[in-house]
């Protein structure tokens, strides 16, 4: 079965989107014969032009190292690049563009924390607290600086509706608590989380506190004043820029007395074969030559962002939730995994009888991308009692017609299985 173009006609109140939509050439084209139904931004959203032409120009016209050249390109290059961290720093409000590090995602940041204070911080007998509902970036990190530091994982709990159970919290904090670390929204189910709350408790009992934003950056403001946490993460790829490209946030003091977790070049002020002694924050977390494309195709996300505006973001992704969910409850044989109180536009189901793998496969063959699987999130997974789902993720340039999609194909497979 084929489908037709979208062209947003049956949605008049979302034909301003159209030429968003159009931004982004990897949707102008077809898979399997029928127009690409692009549903898996939380795995990584597509790239409009303007980061694209920002990738490019770099390499086109401004190719070179940054912070080590005397030459016009080295200087130009410097500039863009440290444009970002500037950019960045007040995108998320951060008070002093020194706090920004750049990374290669929200993986790297979050080992960096748990590489650096972490290690200095947590010790035998402590306790570090995540939740059931981490990405597996934000329990791994935790888990081997807990075994390798004779300290101990503590995990919130979650509801069946996959909500974070936040009543026992002044309890779960104690003073061996050294490091609260939680994801601010579900990759697997999209709950936003209470992290407001979490971080207020975590600070009062003097525990560090660190934010994995990687699928909230997009979707909601974020302003680290106004959090009060000591780090925070994201990555490019989920906020339309490049992959290989991430951030790391955290409150300059912290950054000044922390050591640094990787050494080479660019992170140094002096070398000798006794010593070294190392460049000032944020340039000593970023050893050797970062990805300086990425940084300025961030750049170029946070433009586009800002251009768009949350104000428009924002009710729009949650039209296109309430409409999934809507749709997705009149399906016979399907059930939603997770229903918190407060998400983004990720919604989890499964399929009586059919594995997600096999939905996906043949939902693909309709051009309709969605992501099957644990999500990197195995222990909510179990938590769910399910192995894996099928996770239909939005972003800006999604319309109500992707939905009709996805209920169609989601029908098929039905159809082929029974
Ligand atoms: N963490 C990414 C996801 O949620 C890859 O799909």
């Amino acid at each position: 079965m084929n489908r037709t173009p979208q062209t947003n006609e049956s949605c008049p109140s979302f034909s301003h989107l159209d030429p968003i939509r159009r931004r982004f050439p990897c949707l102008q084209q077809e898979i399997h014969g029928n127009p690409l139904v692009y549903l898996d931004s939380a795995a990584t959203t597509q790239k409009p032009t303007q980061v694209l032409q920002a990738v490019e120009s770099f390499y086109q016209e401004d190719c070179s190292n940054v912070h080590r050249g005397v030459h016009t390109l080295s200087e130009r290059a410097t500039i863009r690049y440290e444009a970002v961290r500037a950019k960045v720093a007040q995108f998320i409000h951060a008070p002093d563009p020194h706090g920004v590090i750049f990374t290669s995602g929200t993986t790297e940041a979050i080992n960096l924390v748990a590489r650096t204070i972490g290690r200095d911080r947590v010790s035998s007998g402590d306790q570090v607290l995540i939740s059931t509902m981490e990405h597996h970036a934000n329990i791994v990190p935790w888990q081997m600086l807990c075994e390798e530091q004779g300290a101990k994982l503590v995990i919130i709990p979650c509801t069946d509706d996959g909500d974070l159970i936040l009543d026992d919290l002044q309890s779960l904090i104690t003073d061996r608590t050294k490091v609260v670390s939680i994801g601010h929204v579900s990759n697997a189910v999209g709950t936003m989380h209470d992290i407001q709350n979490v971080i207020a408790v975590a600070r009062e009992k003097g525990a560090i506190t660190m934010i994995d934003s990687a699928q909230a950056i997009s979707h909601l403001p974020i302003d680290v004043e106004q959090l009060g946490c000591d780090f925070l993460a994201f990555s490019a790829h989920k906020m339309y820029g490049p992959t290989g490209t991430g951030v790391l946030w955290g409150r300059k003091e912290l950054l000044d007395q922390m050591s640094p977790w990787q050494g080479g070049g660019d992170m140094i002020r002096t070398v000798t074969f006794e010593n070294s002694t190392f460049a000032d924050v944020p340039w000593k977390f970023e050893a050797g030559t970062p990805h300086i494309a990425g940084v300025i195709g961030l750049g170029a996300a946070v433009d586009f962002i800002q251009e768009v505006g949350f104000e428009t973001i924002q009710p729009h992704e949650q039209q296109l939730l309430e409409k999934t969910v809507t749709r997705l409850d009149q399906l016979d044989g399907l059930t939603i995994i997770g229903r918190p109180e407060n998400r983004i536009s990720v919604v989890s189901f499964v399929l009586d009888r059919i594995h997600p793998h096999d939905a996906g496969t043949i939902m693909d063959q309709q051009g309709v991308a969605i992501r099957a699987g644990h999500h990197c999130a195995m222990p909510l997974m179990s938590r769910f009692g399910v192995a894996a789902t099928i996770r239909a993720s939005f972003a800006i340039y999604n319309t109500l017609d992707d939905i009709d999609a996805l209920v169609a194909a989601i029908e098929s497979v039905q159809e082929v299985f029974n």
